[in-house]
C-alpha cells in the first residue's frame, strides 16, 4: 500500500508544487572550473572522462560547490555525452569541447554497453552517504534531440545543419537513433535513481534550434516517451525540464510532457513564466550567468526582481544555462548569501 508522506527537503518541497518563504536554489554547472578545488581534481582525474567514471572523484567535485555555498541540491557531476559513449560511439574532450566520431544512423553504431556506466551508480551513493540531510541529490541526462546533435555533428554546433538536414529529410533514419538514445537514457537515469538521486533534470541545451514542427517531434515526443517510462517505472519521482531557447514554445512543452517542473533560459521574461507556467508547474531560473560574473549592484538587483515575480508559486532558483567558468567564487558565495536569507527578511 502507498503512504502518503510529503517531503521535507526544500527542493523536493517545491517540486511537488509548495510555494516556499524561502525559494530553493542551486546553480546547472555548479561543479566545474570556476572552482579551483574543481581545478585541483580535474588536474589528477587526467581527462574528463577519468573523472567522470572515477566514483570517488566524481562524488568529491559533486560534494564541493556545496560544502563552500550551501546550495538546496548538489548535482551529480557527470556528463550527457557518456550516453553516446555507452551506445558505441567515439568520444573525447579536447581544449574547443567534445569530439565524437560522428554518426548518421543507428547501423553506424559500435555494440551498446550499458555496464561501462555503472562507476557514475557508485558515485551516487558515496555522495548519498555524506550530503547534508535537507539537500537533495539531482540526476541527470541530455533529453534525446540534443544528445543527437552532439551524436550526427561529432561535437558542439552554431547551426546544426546535418543534425536538422536528417531529422527533416529522413525521419524514420533519425526516429530510430533518437529511440536507440531513448533506451540508453532511460537506463542511465534508471541506474542514477536506484543509486539514490531523488529528482532528474533533463538537459534539452539545443531544443531552440528547431522549427516548431520539428520541436513537437524531436523535443516534445521523445521527452513525453521517456517522461512515461520513469513515471511507470518510479511514481512520485520528480522531472525538471530544460528546453533551452524553447520561447513561445515553453508552455506547449510543459503542457504536454509531463514534466513537474521547467528550467527557463535567460530569455524568457520573469512575469511570462509566473503567468502562463507557474500555474501548471513548479518553475525552475532563469538567473543570467553573466550577471553572476559580474557580481554587485547588478547582481543583487535582479536576484531581487526574479524572487519578487516568482517567489509567491513553486520557484527554483537558478541559472538559465550553466556557470561561466570565469566567475569569481566570491560572487557565488554573495549569491548564496543573499538566497539563503528568507524573502522577506
Ligand atoms: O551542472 C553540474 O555541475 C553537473 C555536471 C555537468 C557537466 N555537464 C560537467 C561538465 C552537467 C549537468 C553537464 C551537462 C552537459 N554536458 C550539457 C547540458 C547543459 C549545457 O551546458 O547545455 C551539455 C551540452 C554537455 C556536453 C559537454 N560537456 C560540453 C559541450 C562540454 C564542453 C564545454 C565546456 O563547458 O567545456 C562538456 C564538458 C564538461 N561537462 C565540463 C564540465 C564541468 C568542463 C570539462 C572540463 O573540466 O574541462
Amino acid at each position: 500500500m502507498a503512504t502518503l508522506s510529503l517531503p521535507s527537503k526544500p527542493l523536493l518541497r517545491a517540486l511537488v508544487g509548495e510555494t516556499l518563504m524561502r525559494p530553493p536554489w542551486w546553480l546547472m554547472r555548479q561543479a566545474g572550473r570556476y572552482l579551483p578545488e574543481y581545478r585541483a581534481v580535474r588536474a589528477t582525474a587526467g581527462d574528463f572522462v577519468t573523472l567522470c567514471l572515477t566514483p570517488d572523484l566524481a562524488a568529491e567535485v559533486t560534494l564541493q560547490p556545496v560544502r563552500r555555498f550551501g546550495m538546496d541540491a548538489a548535482i551529480l557531476f557527470s556528463d550527457i555525452l557518456l550516453v553516446p559513449r555507452a551506445l558505441g560511439q567515439k568520444l573525447s574532450f579536447e581544449n574547443d569541447g567534445p569530439k565524437l566520431e560522428p554518426v548518421s544512423s543507428v547501423a553506424d553504431l559500435g555494440p551498446i554497453d550499458v555496464a561501462m556506466l555503472a562507476p557514475v551508480g557508485e558515485a551516487v551513493r558515496r555522495v548519498c552517504r555524506e550530503l547534508p540531510e535537507q539537500t537533495a541529490l539531482i540526476g541527470f541526462a541530455g533529453a534525446p534531440w540534443t544528445v543527437a546533435t552532439y551524436m550526427v555533428e561529432g561535437g558542439t554546433s552554431r547551426d546544426f545543419h546535418k543534425t536538422k538536414r536528417l531529422a527533416y529529410g529522413d525521419p524514420a533514419r533519425f526516429g530510430a537513433l533518437i529511440e536507440q538514445i531513448t533506451t540508453v537514457t532511460f537506463d542511465f537515469l534508471k541506474l542514477q535513481i536506484e543509486a539514490g538521486v531523488e529528482v532528474v533534470q533533463l538537459f534539452d541545451s539545443w531544443a531552440g534550434a528547431l522549427s516548431p514542427e520539428g520541436f513537437d517531434r524531436w523535443v516534445i515526443e521523445p521527452t513525453k516517451r521517456l517522461v512515461a517510462a520513469l513515471r511507470e517505472r518510479f511514481p512520485g519521482l520528480p522531472i525538471i525540464g530544460f528546453p533551452r531557447g524553447a520561447g513561445l514554445l515553453y508552455p506547449r512543452y510543459a503542457r504536454e510532457t509531463g514534466v513537474d517542473a521547467v528550467g527557463l533560459d535567460t530569455s524568457v521574461p520573469a512575469d511570462i513564466g509566473r503567468e502562463h507556467l507557474q500555474r501548471q508547474v513548479t518553475v525552475q531560473g532563469n538567473f543570467d550567468p553573466v550577471l553572476l560574473l559580474v557580481g554587485g549592484d547588478p547582481m543583487r538587483r535582479t536576484v531581487n526582481v526574479l524572487r519578487r515575480t516568482l517567489g509567491n508559486g513553486p520557484y527554483i532558483f537558478n541559472l538559465g544555462h550553466g556557470v561561466l567558468p570565469e566567475t569569481p567564487p566570491e560572487h557565488v558565495a554573495a549569491l548564496a548569501k543573499l538566497l539563503n536569507e528568507p524573502l522577506n527578511a
